[in-house]
């Protein structure tokens, strides 16, 4: 059995989407743990209706650097996980933990990397600068995380078209009702070839 950790910030939609489709059996697969660096976020709310175990781990909580990033390492070498699944996780990755899981750890972008992707773009300024350079369409990412921020190997794209009147807004909810069908299938297609 696949065995998962995530790692969430905020509204924890895509969170969801996983656990939801783990407990409909589409994906086999056991959700170990959250890390979150936000104790109050949506994501948090859904681990506990689950039951999965929440570890807080923030600049807040662990204000030294060095001691942020022995707690992720000490929850992840807690448990004895294949993939860890970045899911709107709004903080760089120590490269600590890049390294003691190669090609183990995914995240979902919301652009066609490798357009609009690194630093400065995330939320809601991906979809900004997608309206503002006059894309026709866009769409999310899933990618494996390397040393360079957005930059690993794409494993699954799905495109939407950009609408001529799209808001920030409009367009990012477009583009999250495809995240939700994308990661899920890409962790189960990912973790067949592991
Ligand atoms: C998504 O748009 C994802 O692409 C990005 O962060 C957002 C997370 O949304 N990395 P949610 O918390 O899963 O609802």
């Amino acid at each position: 059995m696949l065995k998962i950790g995530v790692m969430a910030s905020g509204g924890g939609s895509n969170f969801k989407a996983i656990i939801d489709h783990i407990g409909e059996g589409d994906l086999e697969a056991q959700c170990k743990f959250l890390i979150t660096n936000n104790g109050t976020c949506g994501a948090v709310a859904h681990a506990q209706e689950y039951g999965i175990p929440v570890y807080h781990i923030s600049g807040k909580t662990h204000p030294v650097v060095a001691e942020y990033e022995a707690a992720l390492l000490d929850v992840i070498d807690r448990y004895d996980i294949d993939l860890l699944i970045l899911a709107g996780y709004m903080k760089a990755l120590p490269v600590s933990i890049v390294r003691r899981l190669p090609d183990r750890i995914l995240n979902i972008h919301p652009s066609l990397l490798p357009k609009f992707g690194g630093k400065g773009f995330w939320g809601i300024h991906v979809h900004e600068a997608v309206i503002a350079a006059h894309e026709k369409e866009s769409g999310p990412t899933v990618h494996l995380v390397s040393e360079e921020i957005d930059k690993g190997r794409i494993l699954a794209q799905v495109k939407v078209p950009v609408l001529e009147d799209d808001t920030p807004e409009v367009l990012a909810a477009r583009v999250l009702v495809q995240e939700h069908n994308l990661y899920w299938k890409t962790i189960r297609d990912y973790a067949a070839q592991l």
